[in-house]
């Protein structure tokens, strides 16, 4: 098992509440909810129907799917990592429903599943992490059958507020610099989860050859009073397990001396202070 796959469902279930209080996580449990909800309506699934959960993490969508059809769809759990299997496996012993759902340890670029064997397959929060997105869709398309819809949401993470539109650039040493470093990580064609938008996602589907592709980007607006360890996490706390901490990427850039100066600053700066933050989302559905 490596590094990586053990890493996954830690992340899963530790890392990414990390920075959060009580209300902040129960806010994202809710919302991971009616995430789910949204995927699972755009899915249209139906009784008989062959599902997939493609990098299913957890389960978020899976269970989303066992919970209103039972053993009546086929559903396959799947994900590169198979601790990601081991734990869906061990949420599902709990639950009655133990027919018709498979496990499939499998890379989203190469399936598998022979051509055609789906009817639905979804993804949510998986393709901001595989650097390589066409040969994905094409997967993808290859497994559905004809008429075959697959369901996804994504965050658009290019295109959310970055640090130096949050701060004052009075109050920033070097503001310049740092402006400069985060403007080229955040553009990075190399980076997975920087490396798409809206528009280039609509583009692959469409070069897959799937038809009546819909990404409805959707911006979401949050205020919040910004508190210092929420602050100092954002720079520590890593997007995902085998990716760098902002602090890290920063790095890059310049010396640990200047780049802790800078998050003091950003602390400084915005701790206390109601702060708006723009994140971008994308719900996605394409048929066969
Ligand atoms: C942010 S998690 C999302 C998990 C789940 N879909 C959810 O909504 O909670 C990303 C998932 O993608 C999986 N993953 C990453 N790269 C993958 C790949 N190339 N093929 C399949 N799964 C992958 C990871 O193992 C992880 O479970």
């Amino acid at each position: 098992m490596s590094e990586i796959c053990k890493n996954w469902s830690t992340w899963l279930k530790k890392t990414r509440f990390a920075y959060m209080d009580e209300v902040q996580i129960q806010q994202t449990l809710n919302w991971l909810l009616s995430v789910r909800n949204q995927v699972l309506g755009l899915a249209d699934i139906k009784d008989g129907l062959k599902v997939a959960d493609f990098g299913c993490g957890s389960g978020l969508l899976g269970f989303g799917v066992l919970e209103k059809f039972e053993d009546r769809v086929e559903l396959i759990f799947s994900d590169k990592f198979q601790d990601c299997l081991d734990e869906c496996q061990k949420i599902l012993s709990n639950t009655e429903c133990k027919s018709n759902v498979k496990f499939l340890q499998s890379d989203l670029a190469d399936i598998k599943l022979e051509n055609g064997y789906l009817d639905r397959a979804m993804t949510r929060s998986v393709l901001v992490h595989i650097k390589e997105k066409q040969p994905v869709f094409d997967e993808l398309y290859r497994v559905l059958k004809d008429g075959g819809i697959y369901a996804s949401f994504e965050p658009i993470i290019s295109q959310n507020t970055r640090y130096y539109e949050l701060v004052d650039s009075d109050n920033i040493s070097c503001y310049n610099e740092f402006k400069n470093a985060e403007k080229e990580f955040m553009e990075n064609p190399l980076d997975p989860l920087v490396n798409f938008t809206a528009e280039s996602l609509d583009k692959n589907m469409e070069n897959s050859g799937f038809s009546d592709v819909k990404v409805n980007l959707q911006k979401v607006k949050s205020e919040y009073v910004a508190h210092k360890d929420a602050i100092l996490n954002w720079f520590i706390t890593p997007p995902a397990p085998d990716q760098k901490t902002m602090k890290e990427r920063f790095l890059a850039y310049f010396d640990e001396k200047k780049v802790d100066n800078f998050i003091n600053e950003v602390v400084l700066n915005l701790k206390d202070k109601m702060i708006k933050i723009e994140s971008n989302v994308a719900l996605i559905k394409a048929v066969k």
